[in-house]
């Protein structure tokens, strides 16, 4: 392969204030000042981003949000816009991802619209798939993927597939130290390839960035992106420490 720019993502969640934010994504571009062949992504919370992309912007290191509304401006409380997402100096939305799904209810159909309002005004689109404990022990993983793969991008032109990542997220994997083994990861992101290229091309599906989450760790980081449809990481616990995500962003 080698043809997919490997994308190194991290996820603060609810995590760090001003103080803290701000100089962790300086140790974090410190530590990662040396692999500028590798893309690197924060996405701290919506409070700092202004502050955390003011910091970063002499670095390769680009700054993106946990979530996003669809429309540009209007009645829609608590949520925010992808043009303030820009206007704070963002350029990337993460989707639809698991806690959102779980804790705050969202559905397919609400994250599509996301996804949707991301892509169309420009932003770097993360869309976040994966399977509970449950639906993997009854055998239903590659439904879920395939259910949520379609939906999630129901409506995104093959054009706009450029600006659009996925990312395959076992839900049992995330914060819980156990990590999909490169089998299993890999078998996940060849099937979630191939449904790309049933809803698309076969070339937009070779082009398409699948990015594995759920406890990457500096000690497993290594042999799952030496899978060949792993096209890099999107790593909540870890990226809190700038040793470790630098260490993630140094695979070998
Ligand atoms: P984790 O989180 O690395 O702490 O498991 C991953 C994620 O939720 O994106």
């Amino acid at each position: 392969m080698g043809k997919r720019n490997t994308l190194i993502a991290g996820n603060w969640k609810m995590h760090t204030t001003v103080v803290d934010g701000c100089r962790l994504a300086m140790e974090i571009a410190k530590a990662c000042a040396d692999y500028p062949d590798r893309e690197v992504l924060l996405a701290p919370p919506f409070t700092i981003l202004s502050e955390v992309s003011h910091v970063l912007k002499d670095s390769e290191i680009i700054v993106g949000c946990q979530n996003v509304c669809w429309e540009e401006q209007g009645a829609f409380t608590g949520e925010i816009s992808p043009v303030m997402i820009k206007d704070a100096g963002a350029v990337a939305a993460i989707v639809g991802h698991s806690e959102r799904r779980q804790i705050f209810g969202e559905t397919d159909e609400l994250i599509n619209k996301r996804v949707k309002g991301a892509v169309k005004f420009g932003l770097l689109t993360i869309l976040c798939i994966g399977e509970t404990l449950d639906e993997r022990e009854k055998g239903h993983t590659f439904e879920v993927l395939e259910n949520q793969t379609r939906k999630g991008l129901a409506g995104v032109a093959a054009e706009e597939m450029a600006r659009v990542v996925i990312a395959y997220e076992p839900v049992w994997a995330i914060g819980t130290g156990k990590t999909a083994s490169k089998e299993q990861a890999q078998e996940a992101h060849a099937f979630i390839r191939g449904v790309l290229g049933q809803i698309y091309e076969k070339t937009i599906a070779e082009q398409t960035r699948i990015l594995y989450g759920g406890s990457v760790k500096p000690t497993n980081v290594d042999e799952l992106m030496a899978q060949p449809d792993i096209d890099g990481a999107l790593v909540g616990g870890a990226a809190l420490d700038a040793e470790s995500f630098g260490r993630i962003v140094n695979f070998k």
